[in-house]
């Protein structure tokens, strides 16, 4: 084994996005890039001599080659060590786990999540720091500074580190801890819900189907809903992690997870449906015949808190996403509790979760979670739904049907226009933009609006701002448009477009019909179809 110190300079577009460092896996595997940005990593956060990191991945495509370069760096650069899963498997909740438990330094998680995988799909690295939570703002700044001025990095000479089962090893002075990545995770869960309850439920012979996707959370739910909970075998689909997720789009959503939906929605669909992601992070709540919104899942876990143990004596406080509906911000108000909106990104719920404000966060984008962990979890939902149901003893319809009655709906959609041109797109934002303080009174299509903001955040607790986070545009009639470019895409520009309406009273609207004048409105204020040359979005949720 030896110690090499490799000169390098820069690389251009070495800057973490809303998640991370996400590109193409083979810009990726380009000579020098990842080594580049995970020194990057160790300069931006000062160094990582005498530290403990946590090392883990979603086991896609170059997951386990890249799993060896940075233990090879870490050691180089003096960590004292490194824990790892097994096989470099972790998913992004349970590496947060694991950084918490452990005490750990901070964490280094391979995945560009929900995006596929393979030699032409797309590999990320993010970094999360000693809460178990995403690198915030401060921390991604240092890393991309860190990135741009970079002039060397240092990496042993060594062979593969042997992943395949738990122990301890020693990598030229540095220790590598194999772990199993589903135990620690599996014994929080256990914590946190009533077992005993959704175990009786099974057993009363309630049916579920979980699609894995072929990702990493696979092995968690087998393990979880099947062996643990007794779910009958077969119940978790998809349950073995592969490098391409079996060619799949691993983003648990009605248009991905296609496959689910149509048993689902099928005559002798199961009583509940559910799938997370490429890393476990985000999930998808359906129940027979019935599709639940991201938001409104929030709503509903909100709403259903005291029935699960860890969340008894109540919440402290929840938050959302600003393009995320409004509907858990219903319920805040009904229970008196404080409501937070952030920018897009889970980054900015950590300092919340951190000073004990909020309990509950979620993004209209799939992602839920609490202060268990600082990250959404996906697995995580799907239990705490199985919790409501086993308490309450209801269909997953019913459950929403009965929330709408007390709390009034949000109608909401999300409309993705994926891969445009970059300069198209950021033109249409930067004009809506510079008309914003002259549309209030004025109409769009049917509407008429009320208020125009570029969304900024001024964080509650560190008193940092984070400006220009989206375009909130609010009509008459309880109604409002978000649109934002996506900080995650590694082609071109997506274009998010959210649109939301609140009705208190027509309760079973189709979601499109119920929003088409805030669609339309949206179209007159920004002639987007011209504009793009798109009829339609890609991409509906
Ligand atoms: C997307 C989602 C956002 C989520 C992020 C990471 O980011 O919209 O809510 O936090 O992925 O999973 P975007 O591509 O919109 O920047
Ligand atoms: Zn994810």
């Amino acid at each position: 084994m030896t110690l090499q110190i490799i000169p390098t300079s820069p690389i251009d577009g070495q800057v973490p996005g809303t998640s991370g460092l996400r590109k193409k896996t083979h810009v990726f595997q380009q000579p020098h890039y990842l080594e580049n940005y995970v020194q990057s990593i160790f300069d931006g956060i000062g160094g990582v001599v005498g530290k403990t990191l946590v090392l883990g991945g979603d086991g896609r495509y170059f997951n386990a080659q890249a799993a060896q370069v940075v233990l090879r760096m870490a050691s180089a650069n003096d960590a004292a060590k490194v824990i790892v899963g097994q096989n470099a498997l972790l998913s992004t909740p349970a590496a947060s786990r694991l950084i918490r438990k452990r005490g750990a330094n901070g964490g280094i998680i391979l995945s560009a999540s929900h995006n596929p995988g393979g030699p032409d799909g797309d590999f990320g690295v993010k970094y999360n720091i000693a809460n178990g939570g995403p690198a915030p703002e401060p921390v991604t700044s240092a890393i991309t500074q860190a990135a741009a001025g970079i002039t060397q990095y240092c990496i042993l000479t060594a062979q593969d580190v042997d992943l395949s089962q738990p122990g301890l090893q020693d990598l030229h002075g540095m220790e590598v801890e194999v772990v199993d990545p589903v135990a620690d995770y599996a014994s929080l869960m256990e914590e946190l819900f009533d077992f005993a309850a959704i175990s009786a439920l099974f057993q009363s012979g309630f049916t579920l189907r979980f699609d894995a996707m072929h990702a990493v959370t696979g092995p968690y739910a087998s393990a979880i809903l099947e062996d643990r909970l007794g779910a009958s075998p077969g119940s978790v689909l998809n349950a073995v992690p592969l490098p391409d997720f079996g060619k799949g789009h691993p983003d648990p959503n009605p248009i991905w997870a296609k496959d689910l939906m149509d048993v689902m929605m099928g005559s002798d669909a199961p009583d509940f449906g559910a799938a997370s992601d490429g890393d476990g992070d985000r999930n998808m709540i359906v129940g027979r015949g019935c599709y639940v919104t991201p938001s409104d899942s929030l709503a509903v876990l909100a709403a259903n808190a005291t029935l699960v143990p860890a969340y008894a004596d109540g919440l402290k406080g929840v938050a959302r996403s600003m393009p995320t509906s409004q509907a858990v911000d219903r319920v805040a108000e009904a229970q008196g509790l404080d409501c937070y909106a952030t920018p897009t990104g889970w980054k900015f719920f950590g300092n919340l979760l951190d000073a004990g404000r909020a309990t509950l966060c979620g993004e209209e984008s799939a992602g839920t979670g609490s202060d268990h962990i600082r990250e959404k979890d996906g697995l995580w939902a799907v239990l705490f739904w199985l919790n409501i149901l086993a308490k309450r003893r209801m269909s997953v319809a019913e459950i929403l049907a009965d929330h709408w009655a007390r709390f009034g709906r949000n109608y909401y959609s999300r409309h993705d226009y994926e891969a445009l041109d970059t300069a198209t797109a950021e033109a249409l934002i930067n004009d809506l933009r510079d008309r914003l303080p002259t549309l209030p009174g004025t109409t769009a299509g049917p509407l008429t609006m009320t208020e125009a903001e570029d969304f900024a955040y001024d964080d509650p607790v560190d008193g940092s701002r984070t400006t220009g986070q989206g375009l909130n545009i609010r009509f008459d009639g309880d109604a409002r448009v978000m649109l934002r470019l996506s900080g995650t895409g590694t082609e071109g520009a997506t274009l998010r477009v959210y649109l939301e309406r609140f009705d208190a009273e027509a309760l079973d609207l189709d979601a499109q019909a119920a929003l088409a004048p805030v669609a339309a409105a949206t179209e007159a204020l920004t002639n987007l179809r011209a504009r793009t040359g798109r009829d339609a979005p890609d991409v509906i949720t």
